[in-house]
Formats: structure tokens, sequence, C-alpha cells
């Protein structure tokens, strides 16, 4: 089994760490497109031809049976497309975890934190439309993060100006009591000590990595992949990535198979 797996830059390792704790015997090729990041703030056309070269690459220079998307901001814009023009591939997209959160929500207040790409994309605002005829009960604040990825990718995770952006983002949905706020970015969980500190050690915080690492195992067994043996995972980036930062998303994980990491032009 060899599974691509794409994201702007460091933020789709949150949903490699979940894949491999459930994936076994299987080999990873992670693309960071950091040359093109951030996605969130490009054009549905722009973000659709990024997603193609990347699903591209990873066929003819690694014969992948499967691709994650492990981008919001990527499937909400080329999911659909990916999906059609690739039948021989499972495809498996990442999307904000609303119905999760309604779940897991008591008083129905659920914030949602994604990149403008991602709220302005037909996908969500479908969600929305349906949940607004639907469930009287559910209310939910909606808020774009633009610049929040570029603090991310350059590790500035501790920073200030991270924090003051995070409070000034989340301060209508403290104020409104939401109790549980749903992380609409691959990169986001890697401020969830921040978040968590303004909206209090017990907010729900929603991801999707374990739903979709899950899938993925479901789909593969379904093709004949025996879930056991070892398994590899090769990080890829495409332009400038922050080393240190990858070193410590890496060593929290401890799936004890190879890591390798390297420019995709070397
Ligand atoms: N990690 C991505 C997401 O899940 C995209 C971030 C970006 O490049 O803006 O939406």
């Amino acid at each position: 089994m060899r599974v691509g797996v794409f994201d702007s830059g460091i933020g789709g390792l949150t949903v490699v760490k979940a894949i491999t704790e459930v994936l076994k015997g299987a080999e990873i090729f992670y693309i960071a497109d950091t040359k093109f990041a951030p996605y969130g703030e490009k054009s549905k056309e722009q973000i659709l031809k990024h997603s193609f070269d990347i699903a591209n690459y990873l066929i003819k220079t690694h014969n992948i049976d499967a691709l994650v998307v492990a981008c919001n901001t990527a499937t909400s814009a080329a999911i659909k497309e990916l999906r059609e023009h690739f039948p021989q591939l499972i495809v498996i997209g990442t999307e904000p975890g609303i119905k999760p959160a309604i779940q897991l929500s008591k008083n129905g207040k659920i914030g949602i934190l994604a990149t403008p790409a991602t709220l302005k994309g037909e996908k969500y605002q479908l969600l929305v439309d349906v949940l607004s005829t639907s469930s009287s009960h559910i209310t939910l604040y909606e808020q774009a993060c633009p610049g929040l990825v570029q603090q991310i990718e350059n590790g500035k995770i501790d920073d200030e100006k991270t924090f003051l952006l995070l409070q000034n983002w989340l301060k209508p949905m403290k104020e409104n009591g939401v109790d549980t706020v749903v992380l609409g970015c691959t990169h986001y969980p890697l401020v969830e000590d921040t978040i968590k500190k303004i909206m209090g050690q017990n907010i729900n915080l929603i991801e999707t990595g374990y739903a979709i690492a899950n899938r993925l195992k479901d789909l593969s067994k379904d093709c004949g992949h025996f879930n056991n043996g070892e398994l590899k995972v090769n990080v890829y980036f495409t332009s400038y990535i922050n080393l240190e930062m990858i070193s410590k998303i890496l060593n929290s994980w401890n799936n004890g198979g190879e890591i390798v990491v390297r420019n995709i032009n070397e």
C-alpha cells in the first residue's frame, strides 16, 4: 500500500500522525507544498492547479494507491475534480468536523476556525445551509484566520503575536459561551495549547485526523491490504521549510517506523 498525502506545509502532519497510529505495513509519501503556502489565501483555480500537480507527481514518481488530501482548503477546492480525474485511486479529503462538534456540544454553540478559502468554499456554504434549515438549536460562530498558517509554518507557535491573533478571533466565541471549537485547518491542532489557554481547558476541540486515518484503513482493507508490518514515512517539501518545527513534530510521534525528510528536488 503506497499512500500519498499532501498539504500546503506542515499542517497535514497532524493527519499523518493519526495515520501512523492506525495504518501498518504501508509507505507514506507526504508532500508539504511550502513553495505555494498558504493555500488558504489563494483562488480555487490556483489551489486546484497545485493539488493536481502534486497528485500527478505522486502517481508518476511514487505509484500511489491512495491519496489523502490532508488540507481542508485543498479538499474544498479540489476533491470533486481529483476523484473524477483519478478513479483508480482511493481519494480521501479533510473537512471541518462540524457534525462531530454538534454531537459533542452541550449548548449548541459551535466555533469554527478555518482559512478564508475554506469558509468561502461551496462545500462549507452548502453544509451551513443544510444546518440552518435542519438544526434550529445550533449557532455557528465562524472565523477566518488569515496569517495563522504562516505563523505556524515559521515555528511561532508560542509567540505573542500568535496568542494575540487567536485571542482576538476567539473573543466572540468566548463571550457567547461557545463550548466546542472545530479546528477547520490541519495546521491548527499545532496551536491547540494556545486555544485552550484562551478558551479554557474544558473547551472541546474537534480535529479530523483519526477519522481520516480510520477511513483510510477501512478503504485499504477493502482493496486487500493486510494491515500489518512496519510503516515507512517519507516527508518531502517543495521549498523552504522550518526543519526545527518538523523535527519537533516528528519527535512527538512514537510509531517506531522509519521516517525520511528531504527536499523534493534532491
Ligand atoms: N492546512 C491547510 C488546511 O487544512 C491549509 C493551510 C493554508 O495553506 O492556508 O486548510
